[in-house]
């Protein structure tokens, strides 16, 4: 089963006097685990599809299956609990994400106190989270305390809480620096790495593409071109030395967790360390 099956999707928009389509019949499939960007002109309908996929705004036609679920025909109350422990959604606007009046802290645990949590543990993800983010230092301090990076951080905490299967995220690196928003990239392929978590964030920044397994390029509320990163086209070692070996990659060559490393006329080598 995919993670996400949206078949012919189309959404309108109905105002008074107009309709807009900001859907046009998208069709897009993404595996488990996959780590995938959108792009895409401004209007194009990424928004839209981010708030269909997030169960916000309901499909005009079409369907859209996620996690199993036919998000078109939810009860309110399955929509809830989907909204709460299926998804993780950080909004194009970081501050939806965020309770004004809770502390940094507090805003981390309000997720999970809807989710039934004990106190104790809800205290404790909250640590964690801070100090994955980075924001121990502001724990205390309100929202509107908090730079737009730091708000956007704390969002994307806030949207991981209740470690959700699938991670939607509006263009998440909008506010933030260079460094910053590499930074928030690492944390967003890490999130997948460690948890499994799928992982859909619409972007602008070119430097995207060697951080996810695939580019989705939208025209017009309809899905136009995908680009995948290949073997020696692509891939870009960092001044660390670290590479991103793309998922279908490591799945043709068997690759696992551990791998040997070898150099043969000026070629690198990578092979499963568990093979003969
Ligand atoms: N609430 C709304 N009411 C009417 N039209 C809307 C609404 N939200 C978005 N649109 C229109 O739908 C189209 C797609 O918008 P959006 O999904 O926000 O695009 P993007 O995120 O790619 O910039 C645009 O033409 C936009 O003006
Ligand atoms: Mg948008």
């Amino acid at each position: 089963m995919s993670a996400i099956d949206c078949r012919s999707l189309v959404h309108i928009y109905k105002t008074a006097d107009l309709e807009v389509f900001a859907l046009q019949g998208l069709d897009m499939v993404i595996e488990e685990g996959e780590v995938v960007a959108i792009v895409g002109a401004s209007g194009s309908g990424k928004t839209t599809l981010m708030n269909v996929l997030a169960a916000v705004e309901k499909p005009s036609a079409g369907q859209v299956v996620v996690a199993g679920l036919t998000l078109g025909s939810l009860s309110d109350r399955a929509r809830d609990v989907y909204r709460r422990d299926v998804i993780g959604y950080v909004w194009q606007n970081a501050t939806l994400n965020l309770t004004p009046e809770l502390t940094a802290s507090e805003n981390l645990q309000l997720p999970q106190m809807l989710a039934g949590r004990p106190r104790n543990q809800r205290s404790e993800r909250a640590a964690e989270l801070l100090e994955t983010l980075g924001l121990t230092r502001i724990r205390d301090h309100l929202p509107a305390q908090l730079s737009g990076g730091e708000q956007q951080r704390l969002a994307l905490g806030v949207a991981i809480a209740n470690r959700p299967k699938l991670l939607l995220a509006d263009e998440p690196t909008a506010e933030l620096d260079r460094a910053s928003a590499r930074r928030m990239l690492e944390d967003l392929g890490r999130l997948r790495d460690r948890d499994g978590t799928t992982v859909v964030m619409v972007t602008h920044d070119h430097e995207v593409e060697r951080h996810v397994d695939r580019v989705l390029r939208i025209r017009d509320g309809r899905t136009s071109t995908e680009t995948r990163a290949e073997t020696g086209e692509l891939l870009i070692v960092d001044a660390a030395g670290r590479l991103q070996i793309p998922k279908s990659v490591r799945e043709e060559a068997n690759l696992g967790a551990r791998v040997r490393v070898r150099v043969e006329n000026r070629r690198v080598i990578i092979e499963n360390a568990d093979d003969a």
